[in-house]
């Protein structure tokens, strides 16, 4: 989607890091910017700055998700980029998740993402002209990481979705890309402020801090990134730091070893 200015956006998880600086990235380049978060007032904040519309929504709930959909097409008649970002983190080994941690993980990071397609896309493919999707995965979604089992199954399943909605999406002029940062300097993980109470059965406690954060992106990088892959409609987008660039080989060790196991 070359044009950008005067269109709709709305970005899922926008109250904070790489959402916001999406939402500033898009702001920036002229669109409106539905500021959709389950922390209303962080979606306000970001809304107030970029003058912007603040919607308080569970992506795991699908009547939240519709209620946002039926907002937005209310107020301005189209979507042209749904940015389908809200996620949260959890590391550990694969052994030691409760059923509690697969749920939380599953819930926000894939049906989060699949409440928000069967929201949107029957009336996004309705509309006239060009729109795009962006959905969030991570380089976790393309190479193996110790200790990210749930979340690098939730990544996966993201690229997955989005490879799919490429090829299904491109004779109704909907661009998809899927988004795979390496490590980005945000608020993931503290993922665990917005764990329901129903959901809380765990072993794992998240690191209070980054073990590198001046090495990590800045998000507010990672949304003109995702600005331009819009623009250019490419299919993946990854912004890795140079500390990030050692997986590099590990991504083409995956895949020669696809290759060769091929027969
Ligand atoms: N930070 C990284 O290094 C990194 C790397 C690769 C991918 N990602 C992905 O980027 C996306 C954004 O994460 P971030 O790093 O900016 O973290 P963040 O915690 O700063 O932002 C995530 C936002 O999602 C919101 N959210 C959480 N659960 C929600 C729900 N159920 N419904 C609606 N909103 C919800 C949070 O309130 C928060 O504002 C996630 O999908 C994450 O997996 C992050």
């Amino acid at each position: 989607m070359k044009d950008l200015a005067g269109k709709v956006a709305v970005i899922t998880g926008a109250g904070s890091g790489i959402g916001r600086g999406m939402a500033r990235a898009f702001a920036g380049a002229g669109m409106h910017v539905v500021v959709a978060d389950v922390e209303l007032d962080a979606a306000e904040a970001v809304a107030r700055e970029l003058n912007g519309t603040a919607v308080r929504v569970d992506v795991t709930k699908p009547g939240d998700v519709r209620a946002l959909a039926d907002q937005v097409y209310r107020e301005h008649g189209a979507v042209h980029l749904l940015c389908n970002n809200a996620g949260v983190a959890l590391g550990g080994p694969l052994s030691d998740m409760t059923h509690d941690d697969w749920r939380w993980v599953v819930s926000v990071n894939i049906e989060g993402v699949a409440n928000c397609l069967t929201a949107f896309l029957p009336r996004m493919k309705a509309q006239d002209g060009e729109a795009h999707i962006v959905n969030t995965g991570s380089i976790a979604g393309l190479v193996t990481i110790p200790e990210g089992g749930i979340y690098a199954a939730t990544k996966y399943a993201v690229v997955a979705i989005s490879e799919t909605l490429r090829a299904e999406l491109a004779p109704h002029n909907i661009g998809v890309t899927v988004l795979c940062p390496g490590s980005v300097r945000t608020n993931i993980l503290g993922a665990a402020r917005n764990r329901p109470d129903d959901l809380k059965d765990t072993t794992v406690e998240a690191p209070a801090e980054f073990s590198d954060p001046v090495g990590m992106m800045d998000p507010d990088q990672v949304g003109l990134e995702v600005r331009d892959a819009v623009i250019a409609n490419a299919l993946y987008s990854i912004p890795l730091t140079e500390g990030n660039k050692v997986l590099i080989p590990m991504v083409q060790a995956r895949f020669d070893a696809i290759m060769k196991a091929m027969p």
